[in-house]
């Protein structure tokens, strides 16, 4: 069977979504859980685009080896230079390239004509060849080129060095058989084509991101760029997910394969929508809360008396477990030490110390500790950097009907150890709560967006607040577990200015968002 190669690039267009803005360490944290997912290619960063992004690539490069790590670089010769730094330590070091090609992009955009454009993406694909050995080529905005001119640039591009041809559908404008046919037209068309691996990467403004992927399946692509819950520019990439499962269920129909461990799916998905503050809808495909729930009477009857009837997926094919009880109060750290290794989690004996307090905390107040709940915390602790910003230590709400609320919080500024704390009031908890916590802190915060949802099922779940908010003109998410939901939400907005902080101190870059367009 035709095998077909997954490049992610949640680490790259994903982390593009607006609001998202990922740490080196989050970061890392996902790549060796897409590591374990089985892509055959992650796209890390832009390491031109900043010096966090660069030192971010470099991490990934390092640890990464099951798979091959990329970085994206415009066709310049600085962007190429900082991409080989970041990337050469990796074991198959993979550079994407990428100009735009359509007419539109040409005149309004690069200010080009066609003729300078090939010009500059042959000289610049054979200076990357000179360090890569495999260099990917993208036609920026492919799906709206002039399809005599695309079919010309791609066999010089191919000439030049590329061995991956990548054709986006940056805007997302395409119907599936339009898509499809671009491929069939390289096929057909270019002299050389059968010397590379042709690659869809799809937007999802109308809604067909996943739909024009297969089409492009279809259709010659043996490579497709995916992000994770379909995460990205604007309305996103195509989903990982939701790709890797249509193959596997209709295998009869592709007749395709990939590496992808289906079972890792679902607690991909978990990691990244924890890390990126992006929420999981609950009618989403494949990894939704309500992926796998039966709720018409007919349904169920059908279901109970054989499954096939209304489901075409199993929950365990992609990781969905029940909530089972896993550890409670008496479960001691052996079995603690266990649960950790059967999650997945690679932990040194100071971080099974350290989590395992943690945990025994949570069981005082939680009867059922579930798998959801240790990954959450595990999460939340492993990111919690101990040096930069504030750290929460204690809050106090007083709240009543007929009562103004007033939250009393204490902090530490983790620079100077100095305990900070204040008292203010709000029209309900939680603005009282925020209050506070700007009294306590030097920066000027706006709330943007609050959201809150509880982690499983049960009267004594986790509650997990996501928030974003404006500093400096800057917008950062933050997400805070806990479980009560006055104590996540101080999390929450204490871990948001904490990244805004993180960025501040250039670990991490704040301009990237605008550097591509
Ligand atoms: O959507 C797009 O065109 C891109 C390119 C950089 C490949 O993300
Ligand atoms: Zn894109």
């Amino acid at each position: 069977m035709r095998k077909i190669n997954f490049f992610d690039t949640t680490l790259r267009d994903g982390e593009q979504s607006p609001g998202v803005n990922l740490n080196a360490q989050e970061k890392l944290i996902i790549a060796k859980q897409l590591e374990r997912l089985g892509v055959n290619i992650i796209e890390a960063g832009f390491p031109a685009s900043s010096r966090g992004d660069f030192l971010g690539v470099q991490e990934i490069a390092r640890t990464i080896k099951n798979c091959s790590v990329a970085g994206l670089a415009r066709c310049v010769k600085g962007d190429i230079d900082a991409a080989w730094e970041a990337l050469k330590d990796g074991v198959e070091p993979r550079i994407h390239v990428f100009i735009a090609t359509s007419d539109i992009h040409l005149k309004h955009k690069l200010k080009k004509t066609r003729e300078e454009v090939v010009e500059q993406a042959v000289s610049m694909v054979k200076y990357a060849k000179e360090r890569f050995p495999v260099v990917q080529w993208s036609a920026e905005d492919a799906c709206r080129t002039d399809l005599a001119f695309l079919a010309e640039i791609v066999e010089k591009v191919i000439d030049a060095g590329a061995s991956v041809i990548n054709l986006p559908d940056t805007v997302g404008y395409l119907a599936p058989e339009e898509y499809g046919n671009i491929f069939r037209y390289m096929k057909e068309h270019v002299p050389n084509i059968d010397r590379v691996n042709l690659s869809a990467h799809c937007h999802d403004d109308l809604g067909m991101a996943v739909a024009n992927s297969l089409a492009a399946i279809e259709n010659g692509a043996n490579q497709i760029e995916t992000a994770v819950n379909g995460i990205g520019e604007r309305a996103g990439n195509a989903a990982l997910e939701e790709i890797a499962v249509a193959l596997h269920i209709r295998k009869d129909f592709y007749q395709v394969e990939s590496t992808i461990q289906l079972n890792e799916i679902k607690r991909t998905s978990d990691v990244v929508s924890k890390y990126s503050g992006m929420i999981v809808p609950r009618n989403k495909a494949v990894v939704g809360n309500n992926a796998f729930a039966h709720e018409s009477g007919i349904h169920q009857d059908g279901f109970l008396k054989e499954k096939t009837t209304y489901e075409i997926i199993s929950p365990e094919l992609v990781g969905v477990t029940t909530d089972v009880l896993v550890l409670g109060k008496h479960s001691g750290r052996h079995a603690f030490k266990d649960r950790m290794k059967t999650l997945g989690f690679k932990l040194t004996e100071d971080e099974i110390n350290k989590f395992f307090e943690t945990f025994k905390n949570l069981t005082e107040k939680k009867k059922e500790i579930t798998d959801d709940d240790l990954i959450s915390i595990i999460l939340e602790e492993k990111v919690a950097d101990r040096k930069i910003g504030y750290e929460f230590e204690s809050l106090q709400v007083h709240y009543g009907t007929e009562q103004m609320p007033t939250a009393t919080v204490s902090l530490k500024n983790q620079e100077t150890q100095e305990v900070i704390q204040e008292a203010a009031t709000g029209a309900g908890s939680v603005e009282a709560v925020y209050n506070t916590l700007e009294r306590c802190m030097e920066e000027r915060i706006h709330l943007l967006d609050y959201r809150i949802q509880s982690n499983g099922k049960g009267r004594d779940a986790l509650a997990e607040v996501y928030v974003t908010v404006s500093i400096e003109g800057k917008e950062t998410a933050g997400r805070g577990v806990a479980q009560d939901v006055l104590e996540a939400s101080a999390k929450a907005y204490v871990n948001a200015v904490n990244r805004h902080l993180i960025f501040k101190s250039n670990l991490i870059e704040i301009e990237k968002h605008h550097a591509i367009s």
